[in-house]
């Protein structure tokens, strides 16, 4: 029997092809306009599952973009473990900033990864993640070592909320039935200190309007004499943080769970160079709620951003103009306890409450999901940090992540089964950013490590 390094030996160059073409395709979930292109790239997904030795494989229609199911049961006594990653991809733009086009992957050598990485859209998140398990399992059929059933769960809608498979996932309690839920859709601390995601945080999102008079005026003919809705906009956004930036939303901090010293105490162990952070983003300092730590500011404590604002006159030269409306799209991130429909409701009230006279409000709430922990008691974490101490040589270390997957709570509640999320990206490649990229290194790491999860995962059930 070959062994996963050598099997990823010989065949890598096959994998980064693979992966490569997976890349050309520009499934951005949030436009329309590339709507045929996320419909072709589950397809795609759906083939690769077939070629990787999926015994059964279908697309799964939706009322929004489809789920790829696939499966290979060898026998119901073993476990089974569901994989779940997505297909789609976040918008582009900003284009210009990208150094070769987002949907032509190239190979380039990084600081950080000297042996190449991937740049194209998607490459980390989620394609090139999600395709480590196509590829670790089409190794684990080849040579005869599948330790158990694997049901594979890629859906087209994570990057817009994933409110469909919310749906398959209510509908389909059999079917998705399983041990274990194994994603790879987040990231570790750095290719010498692997770590294991233990929390996500929850997310409300919501856009927000603010409408003064009823069409754009002179700003000099009434300037001074009716609100300007952009103003306006701008004061109530800057009052839902007060001096040391508390969220000043009334119950905001409810429900919020306040971890002790010697959980923060852990935490503090992670490496971590502020030096570095401040460095790779170019800043003179940090900014964030008074009494806690970088670390902390962007995992355990919950966050309120505006992550869009608009209005008025933004072309070229000057128009002296008083915009009729404003607006804004803000993301509160949560933090495990915190509901996000209780807390969208309590951010409408307030921002309701909080206009003045002569503007009307109204707030739209998008999507939002709950927040995630993990213990790391449970076998699949135990499986996972030997799994990352095999390849990696060191034991993974448990960290929270500042990011949401917000089906994740959702498949706990509904399919009752723990999730591990055994990412191999790091903070630096980009997601979400113009040259996202994944390391061919990583690339290769997951593909190698994922089949060590299945070995103790099975192992450890016994
Ligand atoms: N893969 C990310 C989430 C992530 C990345 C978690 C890195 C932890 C570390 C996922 O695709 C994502 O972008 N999620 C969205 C939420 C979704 C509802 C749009 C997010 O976190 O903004
Ligand atoms: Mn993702
Ligand atoms: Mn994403």
């Amino acid at each position: 029997m070959e062994n996963i390094k050598s099997y990823v030996q010989q065949n890598k160059d096959r994998f980064i092809n693979e992966l490569i073409e997976l890349l050309k395709m520009p499934s951005v979930s949030a436009d329309a306009a590339y709507s045929q292109d996320v419909i072709d790239t589950s397809e795609a997904v759906k083939v690769s599952l077939e070629k990787a030795g999926c015994d059964f494989v279908e697309i799964c229609e939706t009322a929004g973009y489809p789920i790829v199911y696939g499966e290979k049961i060898i026998d119901k006594n073993l476990p089974t473990i569901l994989v779940y990653g997505h297909y789609d991809v976040q918008p582009a733009d900003p284009i210009e900033l990208w150094t070769s086009p987002p949907f032509e992957p190239v190979i380039k050598t990084t600081e950080i990864h000297p042996e190449g990485a991937i740049f194209a859209r998607g490459a980390c998140d989620d394609k090139g993640q999600m395709y480590m398990h196509v590829k670790a399992f089409e190794y684990m059929v080849q040579n005869n070592n599948l330790p158990c059933n694997v049901k594979f769960m890629i859906e087209g809608e994570e990057e817009v909320g994933s409110v469909n498979l919310k749906t398959f996932v209510e509908n389909n309690h059999d079917k998705l039935k399983n041990d274990v839920i194994l994603i790879s859709d987040t990231g570790m601390i750095s290719n010498q200190q692997p770590s294991i995601t233990t929390g996500l945080r929850g997310l409300s999102y919501v856009e927000v309007e603010v409408t003064g008079p009823n069409r754009d005026l002179h700003s000099g003919l009434y300037g001074g004499a009716v609100a300007n809705p952009i103003n306006i906009l701008a004061k109530m956004i800057a009052s839902l943080h007060d001096e040391n930036n508390h969220i000043t939303i009334p119950g905001f901090y409810d429900n919020v769970e306040e971890l002790s010293l010697e959980e923060r105490a852990e935490m503090a162990k992670a490496p971590f160079s502020l030096e570095k952070y401040k460095k790779a983003l170019n800043l003179n300092d940090v900014y964030g709620e008074k009494g806690y730590v970088t670390n902390e500011r962007n995992s355990i404590r919950p966050t309120l951003d505006v992550n869009g604002i608009w209005g008025g006159y933004t072309g070229e030269g000057a128009k002296t103009v008083i915009a009729s409306q404003a607006f804004a799209k803000i993301s509160m991130r949560l933090v495990p306890n915190q509901d996000w429909e209780v807390i969208t409701d309590l951010f409408a009230k307030h921002f309701e409450s909080i206009a003045p006279a002569g503007v009307t409000v109204k707030v739209k709430p998008h999507h939002g999901g709950q927040g995630y922990v993990t213990p790391i008691d449970s076998i699949g974490y135990k499986a996972a940090n030997m799994a990352y101490t095999e390849t990696f040589g060191v034991p993974a270390i448990p960290v929270r992540s500042g990011g949401s997957i917000p089906i994740v709570a959702l498949f706990e509640k509904e399919l009752k089964s723990k999730t591990i999320l055994m990412g191999f990206g790091l903070d630096s490649d980009a997601i979400h950013s113009p040259n996202e990229h994944f390391g061919i290194f990583n690339f290769l790491k997951g593909i190698e490590t994922i089949p060590l999860f299945y070995k103790y995962f099975v192992e450890l059930s016994k």
